[in-house]
């Protein structure tokens, strides 16, 4: 089976979240099942510096604004078609983004340019190419069903995966000629969403089956509260709709042997680990020591995440631990924890994914507050790693984390420690409930084991999208 699979970003080439690991990871985990996937990204720089022997497998001579090229290359494991597109992606910095943090202005025709190469290249544009399926991620490629509905004639089927509701990519109708739709489009039935072209909303309207990164996100979305404009269509389509949990690239994060850390273990020897939380604490100026628990985070710093919540329990924090923050993102919220004194409360505000690893390593407790989310990978990470979740129960968490309530503590199951509602209260309760279960010593390492022999691997995962993937193409289980 051959998929297409169109996203904007990819790890480890570009990345700005959770979508560029999972869309890099799972043709790897689809390999052993049969399938094989290449991958549509656009031709930013970062990828560009990395794809050294190229083939030009498509000229457009006037494509949104500017020629453009379909080239083919292979890199990292990955087999990729790159849009090159100079007019379009050859910025430096964020993808989506100016260095002022605005969106960049023609973001409309960047990436309609991303879906429609999807388009094509999913009707077997360029020769020898015939995709069974074409997989599309988040907004930035939710035009590509639309595009192959509306070019009409043969197509292959269509998944469209949500990893977040809240990007939805809206632009305004007077663009239609320019996104070269056709007038007919613009109707509910079609790509209008509120008076605008939406983006994802085409995604969802054409695409053959609909998935999310968790089965909880995917109940959410169908509410009032959690589906942001987008439930009543999502409802309506719900024979479609499913959740499938998101993995993690276990080569990538393992322990064992992660060249980020200053000591390797795993769960047989967990007691290595306080190496690497010393490692820590040194690396980011927190007074080195064992039995003070150390709380981590990783995260884009965005209201999604909750982390004005965890701000405002920045006293309790310092008072009863450690806090290591890496964070990047809203300036608001920087300026909340960079004001934070307290010889106790450790903040780096950049992207570093060495760091990131050694937090994982080093921390007691990981930390994952959000208000909403779809999966989330860094408490997937945190359990390899040792680091005990600490999450509220929305979305992804809900699914992965199980809570060391009594039943969980005295069945030997739990992985972590969950709250909801997510306020301020709830948060400081469960660091409260955090605490005590760390200083029970053989209660706080049975955790750590159970999170650490959790399958967190994309292995199910993969055979949940192979079996989607058949089931769309009517081929047998
Ligand atoms: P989201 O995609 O919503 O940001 P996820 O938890 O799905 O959240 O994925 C976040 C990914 O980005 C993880 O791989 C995490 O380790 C990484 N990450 C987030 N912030 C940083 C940072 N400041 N430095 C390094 N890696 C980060
Ligand atoms: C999104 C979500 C996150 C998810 C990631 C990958 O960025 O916010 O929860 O893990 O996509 O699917």
């Amino acid at each position: 089976m051959q998929v297409l699979s169109v996203s904007s970003e990819i790890y480890p080439l570009i990345k700005t979240g959770g979508l560029a690991d999972v869309v890099g990871a799972l043709p790897g985990a689809l390999v052993p099942l049969g399938i094989k996937t290449r991958n549509l990204v656009p031709g930013y720089p970062a990828v560009l510096k990395v794809t050294k022997t190229v083939e030009t497998l498509h000229h457009y001579k006037n494509f949104f604004g500017g020629t453009a090229r379909i080239l083919a290359t292979a890199t990292n494991g990955l087999d990729l078609f790159v849009l090159d597109a100079p007019h379009l992606y050859d910025r430096t910095g964020n993808p989506y983004v100016n260095a002022d943090g605005k969106d960049w202005p023609d973001n409309a025709e960047r990436f309609a340019a991303l879906s429609r190469a999807g388009a094509d290249l999913g009707k077997a544009i360029v020769p020898g190419f015939v995709p069974d399926i074409v997989h599309v991620h988040d907004w930035q490629a939710g035009l590509v069903p639309a595009y192959m509905h509306y070019d009409g004639g043969l197509r292959p089927a269509c998944v469209a995966t949500v990893h977040n509701l809240a990007f939805q990519g809206q632009f305004p109708s007077s663009l239609l000629p320019t996104l070269k739709l056709p007038l007919e489009s613009f109707g509910v039935d079609g790509v209008e969403y509120y008076g605008t072209i939406g983006f994802l909303k085409s995604a969802l309207q054409f695409a053959d089956r609909i998935t999310t990164v968790s089965p909880t996100y995917a109940l959410e979305i169908m509410q009032p509260d959690g589906g942001m404009g987008l439930d009543g269509l999502l409802r309506q389509r719900r024979s479609v709709v499913s959740g499938i949990l998101n993995g993690i690239d276990t080569e990538v994060w393992n322990p064992a042997n992660d060249i980020h850390l200053v000591a390797h273990y795993d769960d047989k020897h967990l007691a290595k680990r306080t190496n690497n939380k010393k490692a820590l604490q040194e690396r980011m100026g927190l007074p080195i020591d064992a039995e003070r628990p150390l709380f981590g985070v990783v995260s884009r710093l965005s209201w999604q995440k909750g982390l004005d919540l965890l701000a405002d329990a920045l006293p309790l924090l310092s008072g009863v631990g450690q806090l290591a923050l890496l964070g990047a993102g809203d300036a608001a919220l920087e300026e909340k924890y960079a004001t934070a004194k307290s010889p106790n409360i450790a903040c780096e505000f950049r992207y570093d994914e060495a760091l990131a690893h050694l937090i994982q390593a080093g921390a007691d407790i990981l930390l994952v507050p959000s208000r909403f989310e779809p999966c989330g990978l860094t408490q997937l990470c945190a359990l390899r790693y040792g680091a005990v979740p600490l999450v509220a129960r929305v979305g992804g968490l809900a699914d992965t984390i199980i809570d060391a309530n009594m039943a969980a503590l005295a069945a030997g199951t739990a992985t972590g420690i969950q709250f909801w509602p997510v306020n301020e209260m709830m948060i400081e309760a469960a660091i409260h409930r955090a605490i005590r279960l760390y200083h029970d010593k053989s209660a706080w390492a049975r955790l750590q084991r159970n999170g650490m022999r959790s399958d967190v691997s994309w292995h199910h995962s993969a055979q949940a999208y192979a079996a989607l993937y058949r089931e769309v193409l009517k081929l047998p289980a």
